[in-house]
């Protein structure tokens, strides 16, 4: 047994693919000891900063709650006040019938597509690129799933069209991916999700508090919550804290509690972390933050764009830096952190094989001089990598 695994780990390490821990100390909102050096983070999905925000800390102390540990899941006795309270604000900010909450992003999306997957004549038709949480939660499910290709619109209603049924038909895509940063064509796909009597399922883990004038994600971008839409999202990117949600009608929010078996068969998280959630939801129901992540995004992209890669349309926090091969992207991660920021570099199996890159995430904390540093010293380290060259700043 011991040499499988070792065998295992060793095809890893041989294609430069091993991982491992670093520990954090002293995380600031943008600075962090990593491994006991000090850095400027650009690797966090705190993208408002509410990590370290004091309305979220104070939440934090202040959790009026008597226990630890919400003590069952939620349809024993796992739903607690805090919880419900939530779950009301939820419904508030998106302007949904109802919601449910999940412990944790993966999880969520596990439990929800392995439930709209429950019959052997349900069908998903699922992007490319779409987090692995989603691919992994098709794969339990009992259903038949359909890729598309990336943001392919024409290619997705191709295969609504060839595979019509009498089951459930679901459209999962993300709202903007996790690895590159792009955002789905979400009009089109409800346009067609209507069109073919189908849900249309949206996670928002780097959408919410990104996208929109007011940082509300889909939700500001349809105008409105249609019934065919559900809404996933999680408390542990911009919001700042733990868990997830998925947010729709009423209909669709009592089938999911009655038949997501990762909802059903898990402890909910504590009510303590619930007070957390309602607060940063009510921090970003004002927007907080948001104008300063967008002044960020623009800072940035337009400090990229003039050196030569293209990122004149940006419009989320997440810039990838794709240079193929694993051990350039190792190389040049380990450049940067010499150069005093920590930006992870991002490999197979998270991205396809030879689209090896720097994951740069940005956040509302980051000041103007530190990302003009990390744009001079990032030039400097790729012009050393022997990829064709970048332009000054
Ligand atoms: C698009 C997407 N969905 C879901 C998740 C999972 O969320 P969590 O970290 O809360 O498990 C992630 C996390 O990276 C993600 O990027």
């Amino acid at each position: 047994m011991q040499h499988i695994l070792a065998q295992r780990l060793e095809t890893l390490r041989n294609a430069g693919l091993f991982r491992q821990l670093r520990t954090i100390r002293h995380y600031t909102g943008s600075h962090a000891e990593v491994d006991g050096e000090p850095l400027v983070l650009f690797s966090s999905n705190d993208y408002l900063g509410y990590a370290t925000h004091p309305t979220l800390l104070a939440a934090a102390r202040a959790a009026s709650c008597s226990a630890t540990s919400a003590t069952a899941s939620p349809l024993v006795n796992g739903f607690w006040e805090e919880h419900h309270l939530l779950v009301r604000e939820l419904c508030n900010w998106k302007g949904v019938e109802d919601a449910m909450l999940f412990p944790a992003g993966y999880q969520g999306n596990v439990a929800l597509m392995s439930a709209l997957l429950h019959s052997p004549h349900d069908q998903v038709f699922s992007d490319a690129l779409n987090h692995a949480s989603i691919i992994d939660g098709c794969r339990l499910g009992r259903g038949t799933v359909h890729v598309y290709r990336h943001n392919d619109i024409e290619h997705l209603e191709s295969l609504l069209v060839a595979h019509v049924g009498n089951g459930l038909r679901t459209i999962v895509t993300d709202a903007v991916y996790s690895m590159d940063g792009d955002v789905a064509p979400l009009v089109a796909l409800l346009e067609l999700a209507k069109r073919h009597n189908a849900l249309l399922v949206v996670d928002e883990a780097h959408s919410t508090g990104v996208l929109g004038a007011r940082g509300q994600g889909v939700t500001e971008i349809f105008g409105s919550h249609p019934d065919h839409l559900l809404t996933f999202g999680t408390f542990g990117k911009a919001l700042g804290s733990m868990g997830a949600y998925a947010t729709g009608t009423q209909l669709q929010i009592d089938y999911l509690r009655n038949m997501a078996r990762g909802y059903i068969f898990s402890t909910a998280f504590p009510p303590g972390i619930a007070h957390v959630n309602r607060t940063a939801v009510q921090m970003l129901a004002k927007g907080e933050q948001v104008d300063a992540l967008k002044h960020n995004i623009r800072a940035l992209a337009e400090g990229l764009t003039r050196a030569g890669w293209d990122f004149s349309q940006q419009k989320t926090a997440i810039f990838p830096i794709v240079v193929g091969e694993a051990e350039t992207a190792v190389d040049l991660s380990l450049g940067l952190r010499q150069a005093g920021f920590f930006v992870p570099a991002i490999r197979y199996p998270t991205v396809a094989r030879g689209t090896a890159r720097l994951r740069i995430a940005l956040n509302a904390n980051h000041t103007p001089e530190a990302i003009e540093r990390l744009i001079v010293s990032l030039i400097r380290e790729y012009n050393n990598t022997g990829l064709p060259k970048k332009g000054d700043v």
